[in-house]
């Protein structure tokens, strides 16, 4: 089985990518005992996602991906966007998510979710694949799986949030499934 080594630390996106690249050995950042942070100080989803794979990359001499996403909405003019991770002060979920509603003031909002995903090579060739997710904020938490934004990011098509779904569900219409699969059809042709 050929290797590819994500460059998160989050489980969650890590579970999320084993599930869609099933024809490929995913190794961690654990699995290569990488421990390092890296800041994410770039300012589009695509830069940051190239700064991640390119130092791990490096690091252990492995092609790597690495994920850059986050939620962008509208009636906030494109936020929290690259900052999604971080948008409060404390920088967990739920503090993201009370910030988000309070910043809305009582207002839904369409929103979607953006992933770039870049590979990049040991010879160092990388390419970026991006896909978007587009749903709603409501304005209150329904659901309990996933993490981040899923459970105020309401899918029409399916009447529930991200929260509400299971893995299977979520995996099949999300941002991170649609960029995966254009780098899974160049991975076919290049890897
Ligand atoms: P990153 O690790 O810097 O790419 O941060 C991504 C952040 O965007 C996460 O910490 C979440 O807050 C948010 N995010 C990205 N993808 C999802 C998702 O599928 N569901 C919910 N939140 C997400």
């Amino acid at each position: 089985m050929k290797e590819l080594v994500v460059a998160t630390n989050n489980e969650h996106k890590l579970k999320e990518i084993r599930n869609i690249l099933k024809d490929y050995k995913i190794l961690s950042l654990k699995d290569i005992n990488f421990c390092n942070s890296i800041l994410e100080d770039e300012n589009t989803f695509e830069g940051n996602s190239l700064k991640k794979a390119t130092i791990v990359s490096k690091y252990c001499s492995k092609n790597t991906i690495a994920d850059d996403s986050g939620l962008c909405i509208s009636l906030l003019n494109g936020e929290p966007g690259v900052f999604s991770a971080r948008y409060s002060n404390e920088g967990t979920d739920d503090a993201n998510i009370e910030k988000v509603l309070k910043k809305l003031n009582g207002k839904e909002s369409s929103a979607k979710f953006i992933s770039a995903i870049t590979i990049v090579f040991t010879n160092g060739n990388h390419e970026t694949f991006i896909g978007e997710c587009k749903g709603k904020i409501i304005l209150e938490k329904k659901g309990k799986y996933g993490f981040g934004y899923d459970p105020i990011f309401f899918v029409e098509k399916y009447k529930k949030t991200f929260a509400e779904m299971k893995d299977i569900e979520k995996n099949e219409i999300s941002h991170r499934r649609k960029a995966l699969d254009k780098l899974k059809q160049y991975l076919e042709n290049n890897l």
